[in-house]
C-alpha cells in the first residue's frame, strides 16, 4: 500500500473517530446540558416510576396526584400504561413539566403484544436463535407502536426447580443455552440500534439468582457458593451486557443474606464494575421497601440509602426514593454524585431512544393500527410455536395423524379454551379482544377435511372432582378412530406468584384418560403447562404425548400442524422433567459424587433414592421427532490440545426417517479430573440441522480452551491439563457417539 494512500486512510480514520466521538459526546454532552439545569427534586423525579392505573403486576400503592407529580417532574418513567392514547396523554402532562424531560413507558412485554407468541420456556425449547430471535421482534414491533419503549424482558433466569412458577417466563436449566437465548432476545427486543422505531429497550431480569428460591418458594431466599452463581446463575446475564441490554432488574431475593436490590457486590461490583454496564438498574417493583420486610432495614429512610448506594438507579413503585432520596443527600448520607450518576444513565436512554427529539415518536395511531394488523405476525406466531412444540412419546408411530382419519373424538378441558393458550405475563391491549386466539378445537377444525368428523367432550374441568362429564367422554371416544385428550394446568398455575408444592396434573384429568383408554381406542395426549409436570400414569399408559406449554395466538393451529405432520416436531427440552415432586431439584449437569448411583438399583450405598429413580422422567435436550437420525464418523482433527489451542471435531448426521425434519445435536463435555469436581457432562455446544429423508449432513463444533474452563478454588477462571471426554447427544442422556482428548501444559 502506498505512503499517499496510508495518508490519505489516517485521515479519514481520525475524521471518522472525531465525528463518532464527536456524536457520542453529543449525548452525554445533552445529558449533561440537562443534568445541570435539574433541581434535586426533578433529578429523582427521575430515579422514580409508579404504574399506571391501567393494570397491576404488584401490590399497588394509589396516587391520586400522578399528574401533578408529572408536571413538577417528581416521576419519570410509568409501567403497565399501554396503547398509543393513554402514552401520548401522559406525554402531553410531562411536556407542561418545567425541563420537558419525557417519560419513559415501560411494560413486561414477555412474550408478544397483541400477537401472542408461545411462553419463554415453550420458545426456549426450538432452540431456534432466529425463531426466538424474531418472537422478539414482531413483539416490540407491535409494543412500541403502541407507545411502549421499554420491556422488561428477557428474563434470563437459570430455574432448576418447576415448583418454581416462574419458570415459564425463562429458559430454562442451562446457563450456555441460557446465553445464547438471552443474547437472541436482547437483540430481538432492541433491533440493530437502540431507538429504532421498532425496537424496545430490553431488561435483563431478574438480578440476580432468583430462579434459585428455596424450596421453589417464589420471593424466597437465595443461598449459594461464589462458583454456583458465577458458573451457572450469571452467565445470561453478562450475555444480556454483551449483547447490549439498556438496562437490568434486579429481584426481589436475598442472596447469601444481601437483599439484590441493596446488594453493591451483584449492582456495583460485577455489573457496572467488572461488567462494565452503561445503562440504568431498576428495582422490581416495591424491591427497595421490600428490604424492610427482609430485616435488611429499619425503614424507609434506610432502604433508599441502601439501595442507591447499592446502584439501584430507579425505585418502581415503593417511592421510598421519593420519599427520602432529598433529606439523604441533605444529610450528606448520599453524595450527589450518585444521584447524579443514576440521573445520567437514566437521561442518557431516554436520548439514545430519541425520545428528547420526538416525545411522541413512539405514539402513532396510524403505525398502531398498521402493525397490530400485520397478517405476517400470527403465521410468525404459529411458525414459533409449532417449533416449540415437545413430541415425549410416540409409540407404534401412532403421530402423524391422518387427515383421512374418518372421526376425532377431541377432549378435555382446554380443548375450547381460548385466553388459557395465552399463558401467564399475556398483555391486555386496549380495544383488543383478548380472545383472539385460535383455539385447539378452531385449529383442528381449520385442518381436517370435509371427510373427518369431529366431536368434542369437556369430560372434566382443569380442577376438583367432579366425574360426571366422563361418561359423556366415553361415548364420544367409543365413537371415535382416534381420541386426542387436552389436559393440565390453568394458566395462571404458573406464573409470578404461582408456586406449587406439588407440580401433578391437577384433578381428575388423569383419571379421565384411563376411562378414555379403557375404551380401547388409541389415545394421544395433550399437556398444557407452564412448567415440568409430573404425569406418571400419562407416561406409563398413553401411546402418545405431546408437551404443547401456553402457545399463543395460533395454538390451535400449530397443534394441528404437528398433530397432522404438517410439521414434524424438532423441539427439545430445555428443563429436566422428576418423576415425581420428591426429585427435586433436578437437573442433567450434576456431579458425580463419591457414590453415583451406577443406573436404578437404589440399595447399594450409593446416591439414590431407595424409593425411586434418580434420573428424570425425560432429561434436558430431549425430544422426539417423526423421523430417526442416525449419528456416525465422529472426528476430532488432533487428540491433544495446548492452552489457547482448539479441536475442530465433526459428524454426520442422517434422516432415516419417513419425513423432512430436524435435529437439535448437541456437544457435551466433561473434564474427568478436577482440582474442584466438575458436572458429569456440560452443555458446550448445539447445532440445529434440517434434514430432509435419507439427507446426510456434517456438523462442525470448535472446542476451545474457554469451554474447557471454570472457577477453581481460589475462583479464578482456569482450564486445567487434563483428560476430557467428548459426547455427541440427541439429548444429555441420549448419548450417540463420544470420544476423548487432552489438554496438555
Ligand atoms: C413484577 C415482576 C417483574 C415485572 C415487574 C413489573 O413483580 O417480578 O418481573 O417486570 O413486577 O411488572
Amino acid at each position: 500500500m502506498n505512503k499517499l494512500f496510508k495518508g490519505f486512510l489516517f485521515i479519514a480514520s481520525c475524521i471518522s473517530v472525531m465525528h463518532v466521538t464527536a456524536q457520542k459526546k453529543t449525548i452525554d454532552q445533552k445529558v449533561d446540558s440537562v443534568l445541570r439545569l435539574m433541581t434535586l427534586e426533578e433529578k429523582i423525579g427521575q430515579m422514580n416510576q409508579y404504574n399506571d392505573d391501567w393494570t397491576a403486576t404488584g401490590p399497588v400503592t394509589l396516587d391520586s396526584d400522578k399528574a401533578g407529580q408529572v408536571r413538577k417532574g417528581q416521576l419519570g418513567s410509568l409501567l403497565n400504561c399501554v396503547g398509543v392514547d393513554r402514552t401520548r396523554s401522559w406525554q402531553n402532562i410531562a411536556m407542561e413539566s418545567r425541563l420537558k424531560i419525557p417519560l419513559l413507558f415501560g411494560q413486561d412485554i414477555i412474550h408478544g403484544y397483541k400477537t401472542t407468541f408461545p411462553i419463554p420456556l415453550a420458545e426456549a425449547c426450538s432452540w431456534d436463535m432466529d425463531a426466538i430471535e424474531l418472537s422478539a421482534r414482531i413483539s416490540a414491533t407491535e409494543a412500541s407502536a403502541s407507545g411502549i419503549n421499554w420491556t422488561f424482558a428477557p428474563m434470563v433466569d437459570i430455574a432448576r426447580d418447576p415448583r418454581w412458577g416462574r419458570v415459564m417466563e425463562g429458559a430454562g436449566e442451562d446457563p450456555y443455552l441460557g446465553s445464547m437465548i438471552a443474547r437472541a432476545r436482547v437483540k430481538g427486543f432492541q433491533g440493530n440500534k437502540l431507538g429504532d422505531l421498532n425496537s424496545l429497550m430490553a431488561c435483563a431480569k431478574h438480578f440476580a439468582a432468583y430462579g434459585a428460591a428455596i424450596g421453589g418458594r417464589d420471593y424466597n431466599s437465595v443461598d449459594m457458593s461464589d462458583r454456583l452463581l458465577w458458573e451457572v446463575y450469571l452467565p445470561p446475564f453478562k450475555a444480556a451486557v454483551d449483547a447490549g441490554a439498556g438496562t437490568f432488574m434486579n429481584s426481589f431475593n436475598d442472596l447469601n443474606g444481601v437483599p439484590a436490590t441493596g446488594n453493591s457486590y451483584l449492582q456495583r461490583d460485577i455489573l457496572k464494575g467488572k461488567w462494565n454496564f452503561k445503562g440504568f438498574v431498576v428495582s422490581d417493583w416495591g424491591s427497595v421497601g421490600e428490604m424492610i420486610n427482609h430485616g435488611n432495614v429499619k425503614d424507609g429512610y434506610e432502604a433508599a440509602l441502601s439501595a442507591v448506594t447499592a446502584g439501584c438507579d430507579m425505585d418502581m413503585e415503593s417511592r421510598n426514593f421519593k420519599n427520602h432520596l432529598a433529606q439523604l443527600v441533605k444529610d450528606k448520607k448520599v453524595p450527589m454524585t450518585l444521584v447524579d450518576d443514576a440521573v445520567r444513565r437514566i437521561l442518557r436512554k431516554k436520548f439514545e431512544l430519541g425520545l428528547f427529539d420526538d416525545p411522541f415518536r413512539f405514539c402513532n395511531k396510524e403505525r398502531e393500527t398498521q402493525a397490530l394488523n400485520n397478517p405476517e405476525h400470527p403465521l410468525a406466531s404459529r411458525s414459533v410455536a409449532e417449533k416449540s412444540i415437545v413430541l415425549l412419546k410416540n409409540e407404534n408411530h401412532l403421530l402423524p395423524l391422518s387427515k383421512n382419519t374418518k372421526t376425532i373424538a377431541f377432549i378435555g378441558p382446554l380443548v375450547k379454551a381460548l385466553k388459557q393458550n395465552k399463558g401467564f405475563w399475556d398483555v391486555e391491549v386496549p380495544g383488543v379482544d383478548s380472545n383472539f386466539i385460535v383455539s385447539q378445537w378452531e385449529g383442528l377444525q381449520n385442518k381436517v377435511g370435509a371427510g373427518t368428523t369431529l366431536l368434542y367432550a369437556k369430560g372434566c374441568e382443569i380442577e376438583g372432582t367432579n366425574k360426571d362429564g366422563f361418561a359423556e367422554a366415553v361415548a364420544i371416544a367409543k365413537q371415535a378412530d382416534v381420541v386426542i385428550l387436552s389436559i393440565g394446568e390453568r394458566r395462571d398455575m404458573s406464573g409470578e406468584a404461582k408456586s406449587r408444592s406439588n407440580i401433578g396434573i391437577p384433578g381428575v384429568q388423569e383419571d379421565l384418560l384411563k376411562e378414555l383408554l379403557a375404551t380401547g381406542k388409541p389415545v394421544v395426549v395433550l399437556i398444557n403447562a407452564g412448567r415440568p409436570l409430573v404425569f406418571e400414569y400419562t407416561v406409563e399408559h398413553a401411546p402418545a404425548i405431546l408437551y404443547t406449554w401456553w402457545l399463543g395466538s395460533e395454538s390451535g393451529n400449530s397443534i394441528a400442524d404437528v398433530l397432522f405432520g404438517d410439521y414434524n416436531p424438532s423441539a427439545k427440552l430445555v428443563m429436566s422433567f422428576p418423576r415425581s415432586t420428591g426429585q427435586i431439584p433436578i437437573y442433567y449437569s450434576h456431579f458425580n459424587t463419591g457414590r453415583p448411583a451406577r443406573s436404578d438399583d437404589n440399595h447399594n450405598y450409593n446416591s439414590s433414592y431407595n424409593d425411586l429413580s434418580i434420573y428424570p422422567r425425560y432429561e434436558f435436550g430431549y425430544g422426539l421427532s417423526y423421523s430417526t437420525f442416525l449419528y456416525s464418523n465422529l472426528q476430532l482433527d488432533r487428540k491433544q490440545m495446548k492452552p489457547g489451542g482448539s479441536i475442530d471435531v465433526s459428524l454426520s448426521v442422517t434422516n432415516l426417517g419417513k419425513y423432512d425434519g430436524e435435529e437439535i445435536v448437541q456437544l457435551y463435555l466433561r473434564d474427568r479430573v478436577g482440582s474442584v469436581v466438575r458436572p458429569v457432562l456440560e452443555l458446550k455446544d448445539f447445532s440445529k440441522i434440517k434434514l430432509k429423508v435419507g439427507e446426510t449432513k456434517v456438523i462442525h463444533f470448535k472446542i476451545d480452551t474457554e469451554k474447557l474452563s471454570f472457577y477453581n478454588q481460589k475462583m479464578q477462571w482456569v482450564a486445567e491439563p487434563g483428560d476430557f471426554d467428548i459426547m455427541i447427544g440427541a439429548s444429555s442422556k441420549d448419548i450417540r457417539l463420544k470420544d476423548e482428548f487432552k489438554l496438555v501444559k
